[in-house]
């Protein structure tokens, strides 16, 4: 589906790159919790891969999985999931590529009073997913978006011995990447996709009234 008008059903973009898909499930389970709450929707979407030469290196629709994000499926959001590997403490190029595109958007204060939040997978556990998370963060602080986290209200970020973070969801896939999303990640990224989908509801009204 292409990108819709403001007045149409409002939507959380859960925007995501995933080389090996351990962001992907996240996504997918972030989605799922969006789903939940009613009179919103999921806008699952994922940026393509870069090159450092100057050529396409992807077909502009995917063969399979979710399709890649356009500027529009950005503006018109009512709420953003962001999503990334950790890569050396921060979050991937092919989305950090994306973001710099945004200018338009940040110039016309598109996405201004708009709730967002990030998730990230990492292979080991002290990896640096907080500091991926709390990157992700400021790009979205500059576009005027309001950063939330997941509350201690998830009692699973007292259990976890794997992912789950207050800044964010996280998920560790292990030295092979092989590590399945266990319980309590599942169970966390589920509560910060009602959290944000519930967000970008109430906070809907505020911008409207601007
Ligand atoms: C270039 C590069 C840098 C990485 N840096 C880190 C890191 O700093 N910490 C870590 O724990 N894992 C690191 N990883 C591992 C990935 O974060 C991990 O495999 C993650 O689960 C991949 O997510 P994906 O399956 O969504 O692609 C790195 C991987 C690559 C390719």
């Amino acid at each position: 589906m292409s990108a819709t008008t403001p007045d149409a059903t409002p939507y959380v973009l859960v925007l995501y790159y995933s080389r090996h898909g351990a962001t992907r499930t996240l996504a997918e389970q972030i989605a799922a919790g969006i789903e939940s709450i009613s009179g919103v929707e999921a806008r699952l979407r994922r940026v393509p891969e870069i090159s450092a030469t100057c050529e396409q290196t992807e077909p502009e629709i995917p063969d399979s999985g979710a399709m890649y994000v356009e500027l529009d499926d950005l503006r018109h959001c009512a709420g953003l999931a962001l999503g990334s590997p950790t890569r050396f403490g921060n979050m991937a190029a092919p989305l950090k590529y994306f973001l710099d595109a945004t200018s338009e958007l940040w110039m016309n204060g598109a996405l201004i009073d708009k709730p967002a939040t990030a998730f990230s997978a990492s292979s080991s556990l002290h990896g640096g997913q907080e500091t991926t998370l709390i990157t992700m963060l400021i790009p979205l602080l500059h576009h005027g978006m309001v950063y939330a986290g997941v509350p201690y209200s998830a009692t699973e970020l007292l259990e976890t011995t794997q992912g789950g973070t207050p800044y964010g969801t996280t998920h560790v896939s292990g030295k092979r990447g092989d590590n399945d999303v266990d319980d309590n990640e599942q169970r966390l990224a589920l509560a910060q996709g009602k959290r944000i989908a519930r967000l970008a509801l109430a906070m809907q009204p505020l911008r409207e009234t601007k």
